[in-house]
């Protein structure tokens, strides 16, 4: 059972921002899923993580149809945004800051009250004004979340060239990382849970970069890299943890792992990350 049930009364009747919503809704639903199953909290933060930026990308979209739409109370309107905004960036620094001091419940219970006060209450409010408009609120589809997350700085790099594979076997999170890859634009996006079928798609598809979780139950993260070079696969490889310290890192090249990331990891440090070694190859 969902923790919160999609239903038809959330629905505005414009596309774009009903699947934003949807998304938002979906991530509530994953955190759940991972507070539940698993006693690791590195992925609740993981997924806290993506609703704050997933929620910027929303908000910026909104806003833009709603100026489109000439929507008269749109100042009132951004206050609401910037307000759950910095709520929302102040949960996720709190819980990267100390993830024991945060109760996942609490959390989960603000952040879908407000999400959902938000969509019925405020968002419906505009919903005349951009039905009566969808053509010019139309333009808002195009805020592109990459920029957005890199401070409105357009990177030189074509994400939508880009094929990742990510194996990760928590699935609320694997969930997540799809999504975050997804939204940035990477034209190949391929998650899965188990390293045996990451190790089979990475034979079958030359993928710029593999993202992989350091502990997985069966085949973990180090063992998986190796058999990746043991098939003679050069892509980067860049290691997904909850710790990285010194002696990691210097055991890198030895374990042939490119890079490690530490966990929870934001949308902008993904692309941060993406975007060094794609370019490494791209200059090698
Ligand atoms: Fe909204
Ligand atoms: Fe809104």
């Amino acid at each position: 059972m969902a923790y919160v049930q999609w239903s038809r009364r959330f629905e505005l009747g414009v596309p774009f921002i009903d699947a934003d919503h949807k998304v938002l809704v979906g991530l509530l639903n994953r955190m759940n899923d991972a507070a539940r199953t698993d006693g690791d909290l590195t992925d609740v933060g993981g997924i806290l993580s993506a609703l704050v930026d997933y929620t910027r990308y929303h908000f910026a979209r909104e806003e833009r149809a709603q100026a489109s739409a000439g929507y008269p109370d749109i100042d009132e309107h951004r206050e609401q945004h910037a307000r759950l905004a910095i709520e929302a960036r102040r949960l996720f620094e709190a819980y990267r800051n100390d993830p024991g001091a945060i109760e996942v419940g609490d959390l989960l219970d603000f952040l879908s009250d407000w999400l959902m006060d938000h969509i019925l209450l405020h968002d419906m409010a505009i919903k005349p004004y951009l039905l009566a408009n969808l053509e010019a609120v139309s333009a808002a589809e195009g805020v592109d979340f990459a920029t957005l997350m890199n401070d409105g700085r357009k990177r030189a790099i074509d994400w939508t060239k880009l094929s990742v594979l990510a194996v990760e076997d928590s699935r609320p999170f694997a969930h997540v990382l799809r999504a975050i890859l997804e939204v940035i634009g990477i034209k190949t996006v391929s998650v899965v849970e188990e390293a045996e079928e990451g190790l089979r798609l990475a034979q079958e598809h030359p993928y710029d970069l593999i993202f992989a979780d350091w502990r997985m139950g069966g085949m973990d993260g180090l063992e998986f890299v190796h058999a990746v070079r043991g098939k003679g696969i050069a892509a980067p490889v860049v290691m997904l943890t909850g710790y990285v310290d010194e002696s990691l890192e210097a055991a890198r090249e030895g374990f042939q792992i490119s890079e490690w990331l530490q966990k929870p990891v934001t949308s902008a440090e993904l692309m941060a990350c993406i975007a060094r070694h794609v370019q490494v190859r791209q200059t090698a």
